[in-house]
């Protein structure tokens, strides 16, 4: 059965919201292999006391400014007082980075994170890199900025209905399929997690889903959708409800009439789409704490792997496996592949999307 709510993502169809079948991996998410300006070298203007001025991606361009020159100062770009991180220091801190979280930090990201991290040491007011790591490494201290530093070394991106056809599939085949099963042995309910799922908008766009396609067939079931990332910012957010114009960019003008209030330039999602959703820090590379998450119908783990390595990757997916019942299915991002990860799954394609299930 075709879903006419769907219709406009389809591809060669123009409705007002289309986007291609799938999403490209955002310019701003291609990974902690992103490429981005050295901290501070943003227009730098060469033969200043920065040292950085030659750096890859610094090239002053005249022309942006015309003849006019404005003192470094006044653009905010003397950063000749900005701590240094050495290749050592850069080691060490990437290596602190993986062990805790899997993330993997290339070695030509050294700008990427010097500059991130810049940012913490800031906050505490210290000068070296050095003073920040033995900050880190300390355990109690650690347990207290361990957040901060996970919230400026990942990347949040995400919107609503970002990828259509997996949440067709979801819609069309796989919730119908699991829901028949459950109600022949007479289980009522459906629990479905969104893994890394950043400021919510993936596990509110299900919730919608739910209520719009789903509960009308299946009136009895109750249906839990777990959110969870590591960072604990973008969590407080996703608890709120509330979201600006660039979450809802892709979303069907009937789910925004019908499931979000607006107030001024925000956008607050209706109780009951929120009340089918609860919200825990969760780090994918944990694997104690991946073992208490289980009995998952439906996992979507989407645009999280491409940040870890193929080591990371395979925990952070056999503890997926180990998270999901039986028959169910696990969604990854657009970009993403278990090539080389898992053959525990076995794929099963659907129309411009493929999603990979537990038999
Ligand atoms: C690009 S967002 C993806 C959001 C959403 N799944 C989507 O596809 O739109 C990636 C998220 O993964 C989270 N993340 C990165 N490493 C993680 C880890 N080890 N455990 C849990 N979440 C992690 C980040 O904090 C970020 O919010």
């Amino acid at each position: 059965m075709a879903s006419d709510l769907f219709d406009k993502f389809r591809f060669g169809q123009g409705g007002t919201n289309h986007r291609p079948s799938a999403p490209q991996p955002d310019s701003s998410e291609s990974g902690t292999g992103a490429s981005a300006l050295p901290p501070g070298t943003a227009g730098t203007v060469p033969g200043t006391a920065d040292g950085n001025a030659v750096r890859a991606g610094s090239t002053f361009d005249k022309s942006q400014l015309g003849q006019i020159f404005i003192p470094p100062s006044l653009l905010n770009l003397d950063n000749s007082n900005a701590p240094k991180m050495d290749e050592a220091m850069f080691k060490r801190f990437r290596d602190f980075i993986y062990e805790q979280c899997g993330i993997s930090f290339t070695e030509n990201k050294k700008y990427l994170l010097e500059g991130r991290i810049a940012k913490r040491l800031e906050a505490h007011n210290l000068s070296t890199f050095d003073e920040y790591f033995r900050l880190i490494s300390t355990s109690a201290a650690a347990r207290e900025e361990l957040p901060s530093l996970f919230e400026v070394v990942t990347i949040n991106e995400t919107y609503f209905f970002r990828n259509p056809p997996q949440f067709e599939a979801l819609e069309q085949v796989i919730l119908p399929e699991i829901l028949k099963a459950k109600q022949a042995q007479g289980n009522k309910k459906l629990r479905i997690w969104s893994a890394a799922s950043s400021s919510g908008e993936e596990a509110y766009t299900m919730s919608m889903l739910i209520l719009e396609r789903i509960k009308p067939q299946f009136p009895g079931f109750t249906f839990e959708i777990v959110g969870s990332d590591i960072n604990t910012a973008v969590l407080e957010k996703a608890r709120t409800g509330v979201f600006k114009e660039y979450s809802v960019r892709n979303m069907p003008a009937h789910y925004l009439n019908k499931y979000f209030t607006r107030e001024g330039d925000k956008y607050v999602l209706t109780p009951e789409v929120r009340s089918q959703v609860k919200f825990m820090c969760i780090n994918l590379y944990d694997t104690p704490t991946m073992r208490t998450m289980t009995g998952f119908d439906v996992i979507f783990c989407c645009n999280v792997l491409i940040y870890f390595d193929t080591i990371a990757k395979q925990q952070v997916v056999a503890d997926l496996y180990d998270a999901l019942n039986k028959t169910g299915y696990l969604f990854i991002g657009y970009s993403e592949s278990l090539h080389g990860v898992s053959k525990a799954f076995k794929l099963v394609h659907f129309p411009k999307t493929i999603a990979y299930k537990k038999e």
